[in-house]
């Protein structure tokens, strides 16, 4: 069975990293037009690079949860495709092998004056002078706001062509990443895993008002079963 998971930020709550809009979330934290958009970084690239930098530090410190291993376990009876909003690296860390980042990844670098010169980086800081091999100053190699999702139509085909859609930890507002979990075929089993009410109308899904780790442990013992 082909299956294309499709994760957002509560997918690692358990993992300590905090989502984005729920109660005491990042975005209450911060003003998103300051710290993810292109505007933000023209106007203030310091303060850009300090919040991606504690994101960063957070991660190199943190650790996949059960719900990221038992997505990476199901490779085991199924072909799993996993199709991320997340930049953290976790689904990798779990053992999962074919993961699209739709927002990038936290871990990269890229420059500021050519997009295919992207960097890992080996630590979680990055200052200001820090550069590319054309002398650019590298920005995190993060879709901001307002920016093009370049791997949208990548995914929108391996959606297409799931048998399950499986949606975790995601509240779904964010487009166009929210719009891949409109355009499962009709016949493609979906099941939702979020421990909050939700209100889009994706059709007949079912709907596991579970935390990840215990949403995803009801999924895989019925999907390794099959
Ligand atoms: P959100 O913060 O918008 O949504 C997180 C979802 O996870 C909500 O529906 C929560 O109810 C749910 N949730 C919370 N704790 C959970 C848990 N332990 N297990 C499972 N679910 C849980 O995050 P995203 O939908 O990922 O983009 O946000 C999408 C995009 O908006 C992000 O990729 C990011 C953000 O701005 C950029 O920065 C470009």
């Amino acid at each position: 069975m082909e299956i294309v998971v499709l994760s957002g930020a509560g997918l690692s709550a358990e993992s300590g990293l905090k989502t984005f809009r729920d109660n005491g979330g990042l975005w209450e934290e911060y003003d998103v037009y300051q710290v993810a958009t292109p505007e933000a970084w023209h106007a203030n690239p310091e303060l850009v690079t300090r919040f991606y930098n504690q994101r960063r530090k957070q991660l190199f410190e943190s650790e996949p949860n059960l719900a990221h291993r038992l997505i990476a376990k199901l490779e085991a009876y199924h072909s799993v495709q996993v199709v991320t909003q997340n930049i953290d690296d976790f689904h990798e860390r779990a053992g999962s092998t074919r993961v699209l980042h739709l927002h990038g990844e936290l871990k990269k670098l890229r420059s500021t004056v050519d997009d295919t010169l992207v960097y890992e980086a080996g630590h979680w800081e990055v200052k200001m002078g820090d550069v590319c091999a054309r002398g650019s100053q590298l920005r995190p190699h993060i879709v901001w706001f307002g920016e093009s999702v370049p791997q949208m139509p990548v995914a929108e085909k391996m959606v297409r062509e799931a048998d399950f859609l499986l949606i975790v930890g995601t509240s779904l507002s964010v487009y166009p990443a929210a719009g891949l979990a409109y355009l499962a075929r009709p016949e493609a089993n979906i099941v939702l895993i979020d421990p909050a009410e939700v209100t889009h109308d994706l059709g007949e899904v079912r709907h596991i008002r579970e935390k990840a780790g215990a949403g995803m442990q009801c999924v895989y013992e019925e999907l390794s079963a099959l």
